[in-house]
């Protein structure tokens, strides 16, 4: 029975893609029909490691063999593996970390320790920014659409322009709990951040004695060519945040905290069933493997380029409908003069799924595992969509 039959229904919060997904595997996943699709989409990003990436899944199914449910009251095995991988990778200073479920989840304990640590209640993030739906989370997400109903916030946030130097200056001061900085913003259309808005952006929090939040969810794990995206920019976060793309697709996510603020969190101050569930710890050890042992950034940094510069020769074949190319690494959009939606419809229909991004922007998040031929294809693909677009297909004109 076809599940819209069903009296039973997921809430419809995701605009219904109208394609039933039966298999996937690398950078492809196939439909009902075995038709197979390139895969751009990658669950908003998740898969970025590729589709059930084998050493992932090996890491998994070792571990169902082992213990499946324990919570960090208990030592495990697979605890220890991954405390000493995430070491390696970290950002110097980085002392303690703990583990939930969803981007959002750590978003909102990283927001959490910096009004407890800092006794202060204001937060300063960025239009377009996006860090996640529950309610903490929310607060520093930009997006009108997504905040309206949902008043009050539980704190005050102030939204200053992304890569403005001197909205940092003036915004940030001694009433400020944390900045949260997407490095690369991605719901909110694919910039990079500047290094002296970053380098001015941490000058001020040192100043005022504010924390930087860096939320790597999208942009990290080797995805924009190195292993964390802040690391283009020189600055050092006081708390890290990541998700998505650390457990290979596995839902995991973590907050990692300078020494000197974990040295000051206590018992009972936070923690969360399924957070930090071996089987998720072994996703992230599988999956911290594969960014090592595959040269994830460097391949992501290259590809990239390659990609990148594809793009941009369809942009500049197809100006009546494109405007630019944005993004670093692999995480990449079109901006286009009008919005993507119809153009996104009409890719699926050739067999390559993307995503969303601001108004305007036709946002691509691959796996670092496309190769030339899959690059070929996809650029080959939009352009034929953009060539033949006429303004009457949809989406306004801007
Ligand atoms: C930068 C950033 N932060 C936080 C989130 C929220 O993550 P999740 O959807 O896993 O709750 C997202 C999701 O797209 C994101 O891109």
């Amino acid at each position: 029975m076809n599940a819209l039959e069903k009296s039973l229904r997921i809430i419809p919060f995701a605009k219904p893609r109208l394609l039933r997904l039966s298999r996937a595997y690398g950078q492809y996943v196939w439909d009902e029909a075995g038709r197979k699709y390139l895969d751009c989409h990658t669950g908003h990003g998740a898969a970025f490691l590729g589709h059930r990436n084998p050493k992932v899944v090996e890491s998994i199914k070792h571990q169902m063999d082992v213990i499946m449910t324990a919570t960090p009251a208990f030592q495990t095995d697979i605890a220890d593996e991954v405390l000493s991988k995430l070491s390696r990778i970290l950002p110097s200073g980085m002392g303690y970390v703990y583990f939930l479920n969803s981007g959002s989840e750590a978003v909102e304990l990283a927001m959490k320790i910096a009004r407890k640590v800092t006794g202060r209640k204001r937060f300063v993030a960025f239009r377009n920014s996006f860090h996640g739906r529950t309610m903490g989370a929310l607060s520093v997400t930009w997006n009108p659409r997504y905040r309206e109903g949902y008043e009050p916030f539980p704190w005050e946030t102030r939204f200053i322009p992304y890569n403005d130097a001197d909205a940092v200056t003036s915004a940030v001061d001694e009433s400020v709990a944390a900045v949260l900085l997407e490095p690369v913003q991605g719901e909110g259309g694919l910039t990079p951040a500047t290094q002296g808005f970053a380098r001015a952006l941490a000058e001020a929090c040192e100043g005022a004695g504010a924390f930087l939040i860096v939320d790597e969810v999208q942009a990290g794990f080797g995805r924009t060519g190195r292993v964390w995206a802040h690391e283009h920019l020189n600055i050092k976060p006081d708390i890290l945040v990541a998700g998505k793309s650390i457990g290979g697709g596995f839902p995991v996510s973590m907050v990692a905290v300078r020494s000197s603020i974990g040295e000051r969190l206590r018992e009972a101050e936070h923690g969360s069933t399924h957070g930090g569930n071996p089987l998720a710890l072994a996703a992230v050890s599988g999956g911290i493997d594969v960014l090592i042992g595959d040269s994830v950034p460097s391949k992501s940094s290259l590809l990239g380029e390659k990609l990148s510069a594809e793009l941009k020769k369809v942009v500049e074949r197809c100006t009546h409908a494109a405007r630019g190319v944005k993004g670093m690494g692999l995480m990449l959009g079109i901006e286009l003069r009008f919005s993507p939606e119809e153009v996104i419809r009409e890719l699926q229909t050739k067999g390559l799924l993307c995503l969303k991004a601001g108004a305007t922007v036709l946002r691509l998040l691959p796996p670092y595992l496309i190769n030339d031929e899959d690059i070929r294809l996809c650029s080959e693909l939009i352009e034929e969509v953009l060539s033949s677009w006429k303004p009457e297909k949809g989406g306004s004109g801007a």
